[in-house]
């Protein structure tokens, strides 16, 4: 990048008014860049607090049509859905996650019988069913991939069945796109789309997710076993080329801000849609920072979603959602 010395170029000429700042700005955040991930839990006009997510919520089905609706009218284009399962229903097999009436599946169903325009999203891992806590079926204390991998399909379809739009596989079994994906196209769900988590870390910022579902309790240990460890960026692109190879049609990178390098890494690589998740852990650290008046948490937000812009994602998954589309329409 050629510049002249200075005084003949100064940075600062750009900079002096927000007119100038506005038409040398690289990268601008869209409400079109925003999908809001939401927490399902039974019963009727029910609300729950999230202790260590202020601000988030768990809702009834009922109520999760009235999110989908506000979505819809913010422009949002995708909700993604996360079950807070009853503990009654987590099994060591997990049946409840193919459950064609389980939490997730109503709420498919009563969004698109209340006709709102957004797409849905899911997510596709055993956790939230599954009395050990983990993504995949556990036998001897392992978790085992290929049977996991059979439960995930069967939960895919039964979420395609209910009228899923992107299905988002979390839960880093190995052969779990390719296998989801020729389901689907059994099936009938050709357009059915699939997010991929595919550069999931092994993170110590899901953690207020983990009570947001209800799976902390249950979880023993941990998923280093099938979670890439932080350290690993090459293994992170190798598993973003497998899922693309498979069949994947959008792919994602999770964490957020702290995996920046490996979001610039997968779109300067594959130049797929790509996406970040912004999780439990960095909404609660900026809640927290912003409740003390440590910082200014409305523009720490929007920071924190520009740069997920600058580092070549073509959107976010954040809790702050709704937040963003209401500072954005001004
Ligand atoms: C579970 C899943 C997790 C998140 C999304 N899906 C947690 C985990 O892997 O333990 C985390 C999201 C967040 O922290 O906001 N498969």
């Amino acid at each position: 990048m050629i510049r002249a010395p200075y005084p003949t170029a100064r940075f600062r000429r750009t900079r002096s008014s927000a007119p100038l700042r506005a038409l040398v700005r690289e990268h601008e955040l869209s409400v079109n860049d925003l999908i809001w991930p939401v927490f399902v839990c039974e019963g009727r006009n029910e609300r729950q607090a999230v202790a260590s997510m202020p601000g988030v919520e768990r809702r009834s089905v009922d109520l999760i049509v009235a999110v989908a609706r506000e979505a819809a009218e913010l422009g949002i284009p995708a909700i993604c859905l996360f079950p807070n399962t009853d503990a009654s229903l987590k099994t060591e097999a997990c049946e409840e996650a193919w459950n064609p009436d389980n939490l997730t599946n109503r709420a498919i169903r009563a969004i698109r019988d209340a006709g709102v325009e957004i797409a849905v999203m899911t997510d596709i891992a055993l956790d939230p069913y599954n009395a050990l806590g983990h993504d995949g079926i556990v036998r001897d204390g392992r978790i085992v991939n290929d049977e996991t991998v059979e439960a995930l399909v069967r939960m895919a379809l039964a979420q395609a069945r209910a009228g899923a739009d992107i299905l988002g596989p979390s839960d880093m079994m190995d052969g779990r796109i390719g296998a989801i994906r020729a389901a689907l196209e059994a099936d009938g769900h050709q357009d059915v789309a699939i997010m991929s988590y595919a550069a999931k870390f092994a993170s110590a910022f899901y953690g207020p997710f983990r009570d947001a579902v209800g799976a902390s309790g249950a979880l023993k240990g941990d998923k280093k076993t099938y979670q890439i460890d932080p350290a690993n960026r090459n293994e992170a692109l190798a598993c973003v080329g497998r899922d693309l190879s498979e069949g994947a049609d959008m792919v994602m990178v999770k964490p957020g801000l702290p995996y920046l390098d490996i979001a610039r890494a997968v779109k300067d690589c594959f130049g797929a849609p790509t996406y970040a998740y912004q999780v439990s852990g960095e909404y609660a650290m900026i809640e927290a920072a912003a409740a003390n008046g440590w910082i200014d948490g409305e523009r720490v937000m929007i920071e924190s979603l520009v740069a997920f812009r600058r580092a070549g994602c073509d959107g976010v998954l954040t809790y702050f959602a709704p937040r963003v589309a209401r500072a954005l329409a001004g």
